[in-house]
């Protein structure tokens, strides 16, 4: 397999392992605390004694520091971070919610979940926040040359070239989190890239499949939040309701895999058994199946290469699951699918991403309508010109190139919330 990292076969990794889990409050960062609990026979209080231990050195949540601070009495992490400094959500505020005697580093805001990535104590970084607020703590990681267990794939749609240049530099190691591309990995390992014709990326169609765009003109933040088969956050839950989500996928295969877009596409597969499928050159499909559990793909990133017991995933019994089924996307219904590709091709997906952010913010507070969000990114990818893709081969130019990525992702942040219908 061509991936973004350099994988060697033995672990980079020393045992016990120092994890850091930015967007700890959120639905992969829960999960991933529960796979820690699940395996908490070999856990500890830091600093941990025994070899096969995680020690959680980090947490980085957003606003929801009851939480927060519910996971660190757990935990106990010597620092500790949160979006705000100030208010209601702030330092102070959480510093109240914390157990006597426990007095964490308290880092704030952007530049404090880049430093904990950097941290020497950290070993392994979960990059689990949500959207572009992500991308400083992965690129951060990524120069220090950690293990980056990645959910947040916008990262690599914001700035997929930079931080595959990087991680060639460093030696960084990027796992995907996310199911279909953990299962993509999983089919890979030890083949060659010339043994590897495409990729399928599973959906599981959302909770719209079958609907007419006649039928979507109507549908609500509270139907498009419903979803059939996983409990996430609620923009990737709309991402999966509009399907910009395997567009987004789409972008991320292309970076982690370094495979051309024209050798991947999308099936929806309504039961999310199948997590996705490689196509062999001998004309065989390997496939990865599983109960659709986030906690799995968690655990094979945290104990990769090796391969720790079941975290409490409930095992597949494949006779229970009733016929697995599949179907071409319909695109003219969902269009984002294809946004997404355009944009691929057009060296814009750091516009798509930010344009499809703002868009699901207004659809979620009734802003604009559902069908709404295809047609302000579509508007967004009509406008300027694309940009080559940023390099950096040395950490200024990695500085720089960020800078321009984050300049560019704020201009079309102001022009999509400015977009009428
Ligand atoms: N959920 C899944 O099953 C799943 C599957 C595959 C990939 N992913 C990817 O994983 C990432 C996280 O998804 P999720 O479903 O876990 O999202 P989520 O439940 O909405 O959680 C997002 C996390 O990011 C934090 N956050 C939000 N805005 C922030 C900001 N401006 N600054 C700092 N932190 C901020 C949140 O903090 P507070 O809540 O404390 O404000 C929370 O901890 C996304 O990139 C998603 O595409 C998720």
């Amino acid at each position: 397999m061509r991936y973004i990292s350099r994988l060697p076969l033995d672990s980079p990794l020393p045992w016990p392992r120092r994890v850091a889990i930015m967007g700890s409050t959120g639905s992969i960062g829960v999960n991933t605390l529960r796979v820690l609990d699940a395996w908490a026979g070999r856990l500890g209080p830091y600093p941990a004694k025994k070899a096969g231990e995680f020690i959680v050195t980090a947490l980085a949540g957003g606003r929801n520091i009851a939480l927060l601070a519910a996971q660190a009495e757990r935990w106990r992490p010597p620092v500790l971070a949160l979006r705000d400094a100030d208010g209601e959500c702030g330092v102070s505020a959480l510093k109240q919610m914390l157990p006597p005697g426990y007095r964490p580093e308290i880092l704030v805001g952007q530049a404090g979940f880049a430093a904990i990535a950097a941290r020497d104590d950290v070993d392994v970084i979960v990059s689990a926040q949500v959207g572009a607020a992500g991308l400083r703590a992965t690129v951060a990681a990524a120069e220090a040359g950690k293990v980056i267990c990645l959910a947040n794939k916008e990262s690599l749609v914001l700035a997929g070239p930079l931080i595959r240049s990087i991680c060639a530099r460093t030696g960084a190691v990027i796992l995907p989190v996310d199911s279909e591309h953990n299962a993509l990995f999983q089919c890979m390992t030890g083949r060659a890239p010339e043994e590897i014709r495409s990729l399928v990326l599973t959906a599981s169609g959302g909770p719209f499949r079958g609907k007419t765009r006649e039928e979507l003109r109507s549908v609500r933040p509270e139907h498009a939040l419903r979803h059939p088969n996983w409990s996430m956050g609620a923009k990737i839950t709309i991402d999966s309701a509009t399907l910009m989500n395997k567009g987004l996928e789409i972008i991320e295969a292309c970076y982690l895999y370094d495979m051309p877009v024209d050798r991947i596409t999308a099936a929806v597969h309504p039961q999310s058994i199948v997590h996705s499928l490689v196509e062999l050159k001998d004309g065989a499909v390997m496939a990865q199946l599983a109960t659709p559990d986030m906690r799995l793909p968690i655990a094979a990133c945290l104990s990769w290469p090796f391969m720790l017991e079941n975290a409490g995933i409930a095992p597949l019994d494949l006779l229970k699951c009733g016929p697995l089924t599949f179907e071409a996307p319909d695109t003219e219904a969902f269009p984002c699918l294809d946004l997404a590709r355009r944009a691929l091709a057009g060296g814009k997906t750091t516009e798509l991403n930010a344009a499809n952010e703002v868009a699901v913010e207004r659809f979620l507070k009734n802003d604009i309508r559902f069908l709404d969000i295809p047609a302000l990114v579509h508007t967004i990818l009509e406008t300027g010109e694309g940009t080559p893709p940023s390099l950096a081969e040395n950490p200024g130019q990695s500085r720089a190139a960020l800078e321009d990525i984050l300049s560019r992702d704020a201009r079309t942040r102001k022009q999509a919330a400015a977009w009428r219908a």
